[in-house]
């Protein structure tokens, strides 16, 4: 029996290896992390990550062909196979600070590879790494070796949060890249045949070691660029009257442009696209390469200004002051379907609206008052990020109430703000919600999830990202 072993129960590592145990009755796969409450919420009915369809897919395998562990050198010194799926935060300090991808975690679960193999392993990098890091990774291992051949093979994730599940299934694509030597091609082989339970052959690709790992990082940026680009056209649509959403669906007709991932939004969020961005950006400045790096930046800093320009628009609207006022804030995750808030742009917006003063009311399906209070009193990284504001003061934070429910965070409130397009903010009896808050009431809806026109009959004066404005807005311009 193959035996795999994966470093790094997270976002990627846990649902990646429930697929593969799942479609692989013939291989054992071993999740291993050094953190021992996650391994032991992976081994509970309470999984540490939400994503539609993982509960099932766990039970099926758990126990049998699928084990959590936190004895990570037993099964690292077991495997055939060693996916490495740590996580890859952007430094905070030294030497490319701000932008470098930090490879200390992925660093140390090398050298923990090479102190504890006894036999061949294929060593796979799943997490998201700057192009060359299996340079680096061989250098490790094959220097501490004792003899032991190491191959490595680049094998980025390109699931999404929410549909991890759905995306591991039926991928549009594989990568794996490897060496062009004969061992090289051997490891990509026994490699493909694991996917090959699964996928079809023509959706595995294979390719030398550094294309695959560029191809992650330029997959995306190219992903944030299309909602870059559609939310700057969002700030054209909103001085001219035309909408965005007409505009983004005539431009995505062009099946050279394709309709998807065209939708304005309050600024993408997430653990990725900014992370990875910002490594490219660095990587082409290592490279002598400045107009290129800039070029990356600009995703970055328009997505900075349309962050700004939502909390602008709240608060010119609003009488230019949002100081004691409660507001709703209606979802905190970075997207539906996940109670993931790295990036989220709810961080950003609520410091901007806290720093205005205001009393803010908190309701996210999957997120916990815990998460929410760490997430906005905690310090980020401040590179060419106006946004990221210093760390709340605790005061500040009591400005910030945290609700199981939209009608108890609506209740009162001078506005709605909806920050993440959960599908239940769709359905919600908004003539209740208008009778219990004060009057004007607003609907800011970062997301374009509600029905303007229905909620302007209620009464309610709404903003919707790239549509045109009611009169109230016109008369309040936001200044940005
Ligand atoms: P995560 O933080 O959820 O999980 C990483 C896990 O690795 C943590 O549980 C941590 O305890 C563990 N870990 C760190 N060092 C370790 C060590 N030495 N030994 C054992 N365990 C260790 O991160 P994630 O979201 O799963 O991302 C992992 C990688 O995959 C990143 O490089 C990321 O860029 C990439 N990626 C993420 C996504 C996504 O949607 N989250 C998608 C594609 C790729
Ligand atoms: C992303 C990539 O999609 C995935 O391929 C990669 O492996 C990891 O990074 P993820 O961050 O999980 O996945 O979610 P994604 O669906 O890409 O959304 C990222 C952000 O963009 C979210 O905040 C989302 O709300 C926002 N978004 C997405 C928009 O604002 N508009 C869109 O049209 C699409």
């Amino acid at each position: 029996m193959v035996k795999i072993c994966c470093i790094g129960a997270g976002y990627v590592g846990g649902p990646t290896m429930a697929v593969i145990a799942l479609k692989c009755p013939d291989i054992e796969v071993a999740v291993v992390d050094i953190s021992v409450p996650r391994i032991a919420a992976w081994n509970s009915d309470q999984l540490p990550i939400y994503e539609p369809g993982l509960d099932e897919v766990v039970k099926q395998c758990r126990g049998k062909n699928l084990f959590f562990s936190t004895d990570v050198e037993k099964h690292v010194c077991e495997a055939d196979i060693v996916f490495v799926s740590v996580n890859t935060p952007t430094k905070t300090r030294g030497l490319g600070a701000g932008k470098a991808a930090d490879l200390t975690y992925w660093e140390s679960a090398a050298r923990m590879i090479a102190d504890v193999s006894k036999s061949d392993k294929i060593v796979v990098e799943k997490s998201t790494v700057p192009v060359k890091t299996a340079e680096a990774i061989e250098k490790i291992l094959t220097h501490n070796s004792k003899g032991i051949n190491f191959q490595i093979l680049s094998n980025p994730e390109f699931l999404a949060e929410g549909t991890a599940i759905e995306d591991l299934f039926k991928p549009d694509r594989v990568l794996i890249g490897g060496r062009e030597t004969p061992g090289g091609q051997k490891a990509i082989e026994t490699l493909k045949a694991v996917y090959a339970h699964w996928v079809p052959e023509e959706n595995i690709i294979t390719t030398n070691l550094w294309s695959a790992e560029l191809s992650k990082l330029a997959a995306n940026a190219f992903l944030a660029q299309r909602i870059s680009s559609v939310n700057a056209m969002s700030a054209l649509c909103e001085a001219t009257g035309a909408n965005v959403s007409q505009v983004a669906y005539a431009v995505g007709k062009d099946t050279r442009i394709g309709p998807k991932f065209l939708n304005a939004s309050v600024g993408f969020g997430g653990s990725c696209f900014q992370k990875d961005i910002l490594n490219l950006v660095y990587i082409c400045e290592c490279n002598g390469l400045p107009e290129v790096a800039e070029y990356w930046k600009q995703v970055i800093k328009i997505n900075d200004y349309q962050k700004t320009r939502f909390v602008n628009r709240v608060v010119a609207s609003m009488f230019n002051t949002v100081s004691n006022k409660k507001i709703a804030i209606l979802g905190f995750a970075f997207k539906k379907d996940t109670g993931d808030t790295r990036e989220t742009p709810a961080i950003d917006v609520c410091k901007g609206l806290l720093g205005d003063k205001a009393m803010l009311s908190i309701y996210d399906p999957q997120v916990t008052e815990d998460q929410i209070q760490r997430d906005l009193s905690m310090k980020k990284f401040d590179w060419d990020h106006p946004l990221h504001l210093q760390p709340m003061s605790p005061t500040t934070v009591k400005q910030v109430g945290v609700v199981w429910d939209a009608y108890a965070a609506t209740k009162d409130a001078h506005a709605v703000c909806i920050l993440t397009e959960w599908d239940e903010f769709k359905n919600l009896d908004f003539q209740r919600i208008y009778d219990n808050m004060q009057k004007p009431a607003f609907v800011f809806d970062g997301r374009n999830v509600v029905d303007s026109e229905k909620l302007r009959q209620i009464g309610f004066i709404v903003y919707s990202i790239g549509k045109p404005l009611d009169a109230w807005l016109k008369d309040m311009p936001a200044l940005v």
